[in-house]
């Protein structure tokens, strides 16, 4: 048993772990992963000690953003199972002592869903519950305003004449030409944005939280969770591209009528026994904004993501550490750590090159291809050090699918086998979020790694690269060096150790490059610069590196060093 079931307050000390499904384990050969082959894995999840599940998108979805574009809240995706089989991962997970969160996503639907392909056949209550509006310019042929997409290009296509049947958001392509009104897409043009002012959309979206909680969910992720309303008239935005970097001022983004729907769903998840759990996911200009989510009747808990901007340097990262831990203790919420997910790039790649001086002012920071080598080695050095700082915080902490493995960014994906909509609508300028969603290594030399069964009738749908044999999970099982070792021991460590601990107490007086920190019996030291520093007395707990027991914090590495005197 991972956690105590009865705890209604798990949420605030959790560790979470991401499942990215398409990219987890194929049960069936067709290259996709999928529920069986999350449920044939329980057990690895179990062993390695998180608390909980966050399983992406899993609904019915033409996967114009690999499942982003949701179909059908209320089902799931025929390629990944089905209704009964989700029904009995749910079970399975709880009967392992974990929980399970799911992700919705009410920004917008897909295309395809109903509601959207009744707007476009002129049905006016449907196309109440989007954003339509008529272009600008002589015969409306420019676009409302003058958002861009956050994959690039514009944030409006314009349909097919109003009321047309046939109509087919492509214009030209299929439905005639594009002389209608332009729906508003803040991602790809097949995920059309709701408009949240509509007592409609409102209650939809309460009854689908009520659809899953009433089959045992525990809780959502919620997608965009800043972007639902939008500020009055549509005004241009000062900066029309939103895009990569969700912190400047956008009247697309974190706009104060928000908060109201997230006081609704909280009254859905207090009406159930035990109460169920949010995560927002909310890319804010600053911690300050980000607490507002977060105020006792909204969220329980948003993702910090400033640490995954982060560069490896110690004045960077504790400065992020105490403005989260500040603004999310004035609220009374814990803060919620994250190294990274599926759209940013893996942090071994991160750490792998010259780090900079402050925050990433964008989180994707994808643009290497001119770029230095990447020092691979290096880059994992330093994301098992920045591991053991993440997870020696307080506050809940979540691990994407092959951290734990010490997976790399792959970069090196063929344009043509790129399948993330950023890189069509970038025109290639930004390569996209493929390369940290390759599907998982599980065994063997070659791939698909175990990803697939071997009479497997598809090869995996992201390809996987040569060289990962040793980047399995099979590999790594038995190697105490390995990453999947690391994770293992931190997380029994935490739960023993560092649960309950209390908040940070920083050591003072350390070198530069040194994060030191106590919380309790147990110090982290976490060294981002690349000589080695004296430790002080302590029993090592858990090392990045090989070191520790000799008095010695090597480069790029860190330890959790027990005060035996302080263990009560
Ligand atoms: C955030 C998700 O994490 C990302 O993968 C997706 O593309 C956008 N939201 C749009 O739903």
């Amino acid at each position: 048993m991972n956690a105590d079931r009865t705890n209604t307050e798990w949420w605030r000390t959790s560790v979470v772990y991401q499942v990215y499904i398409r990219s987890f384990a194929d049960s069936d050969g067709d290259g996709l992963g999928d529920i069986q082959g999350l449920r044939s894995k329980l057990p690895y999840l179990s062993a390695l000690g998180v608390d909980a599940l966050w399983i992406n998108p899993w609904y019915p979805s033409p996967q114009a953003d690999a499942g982003y574009d949701v179909a059908d809240f209320r089902d799931i995706e025929p390629a990944y199972g089905t209704l009964a089989q989700a029904e009995a991962l749910i079970r399975e997970v709880h009967e392992a002592g974990m929980r399970v969160l799911l992700d919705i996503v009410p920004n917008h639907t897909s295309s395809t869903h109903r509601w959207f392909r009744a707007a476009l056949a002129g049905d006016a209550e449907a196309r109440a519950r989007y954003v339509f509006r008529p272009g600008r310019g002589t015969g409306g042929q420019l676009p409302p305003n003058n958002w861009q997409s956050n994959f690039g290009g514009p944030a409006w296509t314009r349909t097919p004449a109003d009321g047309d049947p046939a109509g087919n958001p492509v214009g030209d392509a299929a439905g005639g030409p594009a002389s209608g009104e332009w729906y508003l897409h803040l991602f790809a043009p097949g995920q059309p944005d709701l408009d949240w002012s509509n007592p409609q959309v409102v209650a939809e979206f309460e009854d689908i939280l009520r659809f899953w909680f009433d089959r045992g969910v525990d809780g959502f992720r919620i997608d965009v969770a800043h972007g639902l309303v939008k500020a009055g008239g549509l005004p241009d935005a000062p900066d029309p591209q939103p895009g990569s970097n969700h912190t400047a001022s956008h009247p697309a983004w974190d706009q104060d009528g928000v908060h109201e729907i997230y006081r609704g769903w909280r009254r859905v998840a207090d009406s159930y026994d035990p109460p169920r759990v949010f995560v927002a996911e909310a890319w804010v200009a600053s911690p300050e904004r980000l607490a507002r989510y977060l105020r006792t009747d909204e969220l329980q808990t948003a993702f910090q993501f400033d640490l995954l901007r982060a560069p490896f340097r110690a004045s960077v990262m504790r400065e992020v550490v105490d403005e989260a831990a500040a603004t999310a203790d004035a609220v009374g919420a814990p803060s919620t750590w994250v190294l990274s997910n599926h759209d940013v790039v893996r942090p071994v790649t991160r750490y792998a090159r010259t780090q900079g001086e402050h925050l990433l002012e964008s989180a994707w920071d994808r643009q290497h291809r001119d770029r230095e080598a990447a020092d691979v080695p290096l880059g994992l050095a330093r994301a098992r050090a920045a591991a053991l700082l993440t997870l020696a915080l307080p506050g809940v902490a979540y691990v994407y699918q092959g951290e734990e493995l010490g997976l790399e960014e792959v970069e090196a994906i063929p344009d043509e086998a790129r399948q993330d909509p950023t890189f069509v609508q970038s025109a290639g300028t930004d390569p996209g979020r493929d390369g940290s969603r390759v599907p998982i290594p599980w065994s063997g030399n070659e791939p698909p790694y175990g990803f697939s069964p071997p009479d497997a009738a598809a090869v995996p749908w992201l390809p996987q690269p040569d060289g990962w044999a040793d980047r399995t999970a099979a590999a790594q099982e038995d190697d105490p060096a390995s990453t999947l070792a690391l994770y293992r021991v931190a997380l029994a460590a935490r739960r023993e150790h560092l649960v309950d601990a209390g908040p940070v107490s920083w050591v003072q007086g350390t070198d530069p490059a040194v994060l030191a920190f106590s919380r309790g019996s147990v110090s982290c030291w976490v060294n981002t610069g690349s000589t080695s520093v004296p430790l002080p007395a302590g029993r090592v707990l858990v090392s990045s590196a090989s070191g520790g027991a000799d008095g010695i914090l090597a480069g790029d590495s860190a330890v959790w060093l027990l005060d035996d005197r302080r263990v009560s």
